[in-house]
């Protein structure tokens, strides 16, 4: 059903929850982890990466995925995820995106808060949820392995910056770098949580997001969702359960008579599968810390 990404966020938020954001490279994907959520009866983000929106079909994916979240029985929005083209953007939006990532996390923060105010400038009037990034995560959305030399300590939030930015850039959610990584982590994956405290009382109304989710203990997860993070998105996580799922059925369904169906099923059992642990992990009123 039909919601606002903010509105869901704070609901979530305000009982100790926070909204897991998959990323969905296809329908079948999606489809699984939109059939999670109604089995939970939580609400969810189908994330789509500016490659696949970019790439052949991107903006079709988009309005699918945006018929999709309409019939759902639960709320459901669809994020474009990290954009840095205005273009690709606008695009998005106008296929049904609920929201984008107006991403100019590679820009001094001047210049990244006049990046994004110029895309919540050009969405107005679209009810579009802008979300920003301040500070820089290490890693690759689409290569798990890309993190692996990168130093998480690198690029994070500054506390400092951060009601500055958000008033310079009119953004409605905030995505921190508090020592998360994108893809693998590189040893034993240690949060900021001081650092994570101050930027929390820093954006003030304003849900705070967690990328790089993948490899984070559960615990850390509940944590970062109880001290105030509303929106975590979660990549690496599905990519690999699904693959290996996939990888592990594909020579019984081609001997049983070529059968995509049936390899179709498994995938989609697998995603729902990652996406029911995510629901559960960050559902609100469960939090046993
Ligand atoms: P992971 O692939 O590390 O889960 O990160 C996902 C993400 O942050 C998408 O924006």
């Amino acid at each position: 059903m039909r919601a606002r990404l903010n509105d869901v966020v704070a609901g979530e938020l305000a009982d100790g929850g926070a909204v897991p954001a998959l990323t969905c490279y296809d329908f079948t994907t999606a489809l699984a982890v939109v059939g999670a959520a109604e089995e939970a009866g939580q609400p969810v983000i189908l994330l789509v990466a500016p490659k696949t929106a970019a790439g052949p079909g991107g903006m079709r994916l988009i309005s699918a995925l945006r018929g999709l979240a309409d019939a759902a029985s639960v709320p459901v929005l669809v994020q474009l995820d990290h954009a840095a083209d205005p273009q690709l953007i606008l695009a998005a939006a106008t296929a049904g995106a609920d929201s984008v990532l107006a991403d100019g996390s590679s820009l001094e923060p001047a210049a990244n808060a006049a990046f994004v105010a110029g895309v919540v400038r050009s969405l107005a009037g679209l009810d579009i949820v802008v979300e920003a990034e301040l500070g820089a995560l290490p890693g690759d959305e689409d290569d798990a392995s890309a993190a692996a030399e990168a130093d998480p300590a690198a690029g994070m939030t500054d506390p400092a910056l951060v009601a500055g930015f958000l008033a310079a850039s009119g953004a409605g959610l905030l995505a921190v770098a508090v020592g998360n990584v994108h893809g693998n982590y590189k040893g034993e994956p240690h949060l900021d949580w001081n650092r994570l405290g101050a930027v929390k009382a820093a954006a003030g109304t304003v849900p705070l997001v967690l990328h790089g989710a993948s490899g984070l203990d559960e615990a850390d997860l509940a944590r970062a969702a109880a001290a105030g993070i509303g929106k975590v998105n979660i990549n690496t996580e599905l990519r690999t359960s699904t693959l290996a799922a996939v990888a592990e059925a594909l020579p019984g369904m081609q001997a049983a008579g070529q059968n995509m169906l049936g390899l179709l099923g498994v995938w989609r059992g697998s995603a729902a599968a990652t996406a029911a642990w995510a629901l559960e992990l960050l559902r609100p009123g469960t939090r046993n810390l």
